[in-house]
């Protein structure tokens, strides 16, 4: 049976999100409704709220009882669950965000990553091919470079090892993902290399909502920021870049989220070069070289480095007051330096990262002082 066709208009298009109602997740679910998608979310809500969808409802402007958007409390381990969605919707393509993704954790919990994340899309796949649907978007993220031969870091740098399982599980992630195409052309998936989201809604009713005490940068300066946490701790300021602390290419989550739009409308054909590399124009035809011509991968950054000192005075910037921080060891595993060249994606998906840092701390600044507690305050 064939696979399903994205060559139709939005409105007749269903799309299945995983982990919906997480940070990237119930952004892009705002992006996929204001654009004419119907959205189904399949999240399991074991790191995010359903608070988050009811908070996408009203930024769309969709009432409680609208089916534009659905929502199911299901795991993607659970076979029989997504069968009963695949059977109730008539769904086109998948993006799939659902996953563990906490890196220091992921090392302590090795088996609950790959099973999770693993074992998770290998089930996802098999019920979405039982009912022909081989369309998906893949939520991987930059660290799949490791230490990174080059920077700005473009598609071609090779891969390397991972430095903890829930790396792996992004690398080896898309290794499937690409196999599953060599083995049958009808399916076309995309390899979206995320580097560093920050940022939220400029509505301020969603964003990113860590339990416990954030592991990553942003969230952890937000919560000082509002006076939940006393200080940062910047982890080294003797590496080899212009102030000694470490540089990664942050995005906004609302940029990050249209490049998932971008790569559903390039998957089917409705922008960018189509007929060379668009993956809707190859469907069922494989490359004569053997190419991976229906595996397209992009990174999602903003091809700009910003140091940790450089967000804490965005920060300041956005807040409007001091921001206390110290220097502390550097941390293991990580990296000087990190930035995207994201040529690639400006070229075939027509798309873009429009928003500069202080426009992400004022975003990430609006959310976190409306919402002290995330969602636990709804
Ligand atoms: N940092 C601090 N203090 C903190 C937290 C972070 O100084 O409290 C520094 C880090 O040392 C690093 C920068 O801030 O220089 C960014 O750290 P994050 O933890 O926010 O992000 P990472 O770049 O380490 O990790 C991100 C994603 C991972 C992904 C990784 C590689 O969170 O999912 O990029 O692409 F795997």
């Amino acid at each position: 049976m064939a696979n399903r066709s994205l060559a139709k208009d939005h409105a007749d298009t269903c799309v299945l999100v995983t982990g919906g109602a997480g940070f990237i997740g119930s952004h892009t679910v705002v992006e996929l409704l204001a654009r004419g998608y119907r959205v189904v979310v399949v999240d399991d809500l074991s790191n995010s709220s359903e608070t988050a969808l009811e908070r996408v409802r009203t930024i769309a402007g969709l009432a409680p009882d609208d089916n534009r958007l659905v929502f199911y409390e299901d795991s993607i381990l659970d076979r029989d669950a997504l069968s009963r969605v695949f059977d109730a919707h008539d769904i086109d393509a998948i993006i799939h965000f659902a996953g563990f993704k906490a890196v220091g954790e992921s090392v302590q919990k090795p088996l609950e990553y790959y099973w999770n994340n693993v074992a998770g899309t290998l089930v996802l796949c098999d019920v979405a091919r039982a009912h022909n649907v081989k369309n998906i978007v893949f939520s991987s993220s930059a660290t799949v470079y490791g230490e990174p031969e080059f920077c700005p870091i473009t598609e071609n740098c090779p891969k390397h090892d991972a430095t903890n399982p829930y790396g792996w599980t992004k690398s080896m992630l898309e290794q499937v993902l690409s196999d599953l195409y060599v083995g049958d052309n009808e399916w076309n998936v995309v390899l979206l290399r995320y580097f560093n989201p920050i940022g939220a809604h400029e509505s301020g009713l969603i964003g990113e909502d860590p339990k416990g005490i954030p592991n990553n940068l942003l969230p952890y300066v937000a919560q000082v920021a509002v006076g939940k946490l006393a200080r940062v701790g910047v982890f080294g300021d003797d590496y080899p870049t212009p102030d000694g602390t470490g540089v990664r290419d942050y995005i906004h989550v609302v940029d990050l989220a249209r490049g998932h739009v971008a790569a559903l409308d390039w998957m089917g054909g409705k922008v960018g070069t189509g007929e060379a590399r668009g993956l809707g124009s190859i469907a069922g035809e494989p490359a004569e070289d053997g190419t991976r011509r229906g595996v397209g991968i992009f990174n999602l950054g903003t091809g700009t480095g910003s140091s940790v000192l450089d967000v804490i005075h965005a920060f300041e910037r956005a807040c409007g007051h001091k921001i206390p921080y110290e220097i502390k060891p550097r941390r293991a595993g990580d990296i000087a330096e990190n930035y995207a060249s994201c040529d690639k994606a400006r070229d075939e998906l027509g798309w873009v990262a429009e928003y500069d840092l202080d426009r992400m701390c004022a975003d990430s600044w609006r959310w976190q002082s409306a919402n002290p507690d995330g969602y636990a305050t709804a």
